[in-house]
């Protein structure tokens, strides 16, 4: 009898894809330079890389390094993220450039540890930017990541309770290779997740390590992680007020943190009496108003829907103050405010 042919561990495979097949050429690829790691990383929770490439570049060239992004006043922080969404990534990422000037003498530290002690770097994304600069043995495990892990070791636990997160986190860190090719080995199980082993419809045939996945071999991909019972999100309403005097417009700051924390908006019409509201509030009158389109916006927890109101503000109003500002339709549109808030500034402009 033959002896059956050699299996390669599971590591070496994921290396070997993704030096053939994985992704090489995003724009934080092939330099180890920390502060681009971890921009990268954080712009890439929660976002897909197809957002992420042309916001990465944009924030490299405004904050080319770590003292000129703590340095920079938050507002133009929040300005360059405006669109991106998730904006205490914003807020953790200005806090931990600072940290990083103040506490590490502008250099980040090296280990994994270290790095997840810094405001917004979780233990995984840590683990990715240590893996990615410094080749340190630590183990990721992001959404995507999970996935791969949990259907080759056909792990079915439930994944939202910290008991299996544990296991699991025991799991990827036995699985790391004895080598020096953890970047490589990062990136393959990023670029596998991202890739193959998708959630819906993965496709085993592109998968090197497909042979031993426990959740191919029983039929159970599509059982593996556990789907998360889809809730209907609640419906919220608000009415904002676009007031619009002499081509500016009215936009307030939202106090941090919080939902859109930082960023300015429109200002909410709080009932029905919108003459009222403007002239106690903003000391205008309006003279007309005119509804527009309204717009959809989704959150993690519930679904917004915006009813924008066009007002002419006939007399002269208050002033700008802190927290409140009369903007010049462009630099509305360049300020830091949220998608739909441009989106309204931009309709406005044609
Ligand atoms: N998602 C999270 N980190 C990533 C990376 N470095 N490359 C591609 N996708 C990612």
């Amino acid at each position: 009898m033959g002896r059956p042919a050699r299996v390669e561990p599971f590591a070496r495979r994921i290396v070997d894809w993704q030096r053939a097949h994985g992704r090489r050429d995003l724009p934080w690829q092939g330099q180890r330079d920390p502060y681009r790691v971890w921009l990268s990383e954080i712009m890439l929770q929660q976002t897909q890389v197809a957002t992420v490439r042309e916001y990465y570049v944009r924030f490299l060239q405004v904050f080319p390094d770590v003292q000129a992004l703590a340095a920079a006043p938050l507002d133009d922080v929040l300005a360059l993220w405006s669109g991106l969404g998730y904006y205490s990534r914003a807020r953790n990422l200005h806090r931990c450039a600072r940290a990083v000037v103040e506490l590490h003498g502008g250099r980040f530290p090296a280990s994994s540890d270290a790095l997840a002690q810094l405001p917004g770097i979780g233990k995984s994304t840590a683990a990715a930017i240590a893996a990615f600069c410094h080749g340190e043995r630590a183990a990721i495990l992001d959404g995507n990541v999970k996935r791969v892990l949990a259907r080759h070791l056909g792990f079915d636990a439930d994944l939202a309770q910290s008991g299996p997160q544990r296991a699991l986190w025991v799991k990827a860190q036995a699985l790391l290779p004895e080598s020096d090719a953890m970047a490589a080995y990062t990136q393959g199980l990023m670029d596998l997740g991202a890739t193959a082993c998708t959630r819906n419809a993965p496709r085993c045939g592109a998968c090197p390590v497909a042979n031993g996945c426990e959740a191919r071999k029983t039929g159970r991909t599509a059982l593996i992680p556990a789907p998360r019972p889809r809730k209907a999100l609640p419906e919220k309403s608000v009415t904002w007020l676009l007031l619009r005097s002499r081509g500016r417009l009215l936009m307030e700051k939202r106090p941090a943190p919080g939902l859109w924390g930082g960023l300015w908006v429109f200002p909410e019409a709080p009932g029905r009496d919108v003459r009222g509201h403007c002239r106690r509030s903003f000391g205008c009158e309006i003279a007309s108003r005119t509804p527009l389109a309204p717009l959809e916006h989704g959150f993690t927890h519930f679904r917004l829907h915006i009813r924008p109101l066009l007002c002419h503000v006939a007399q002269k109003p208050f002033p700008s103050a802190p927290g409140r500002q009369w903007f010049a339709v462009d630099e509305a549109a360049a300020a830091a405010v949220p998608a739909p808030v441009r989106k309204l500034v931009l309709s406005l402009a044609k």
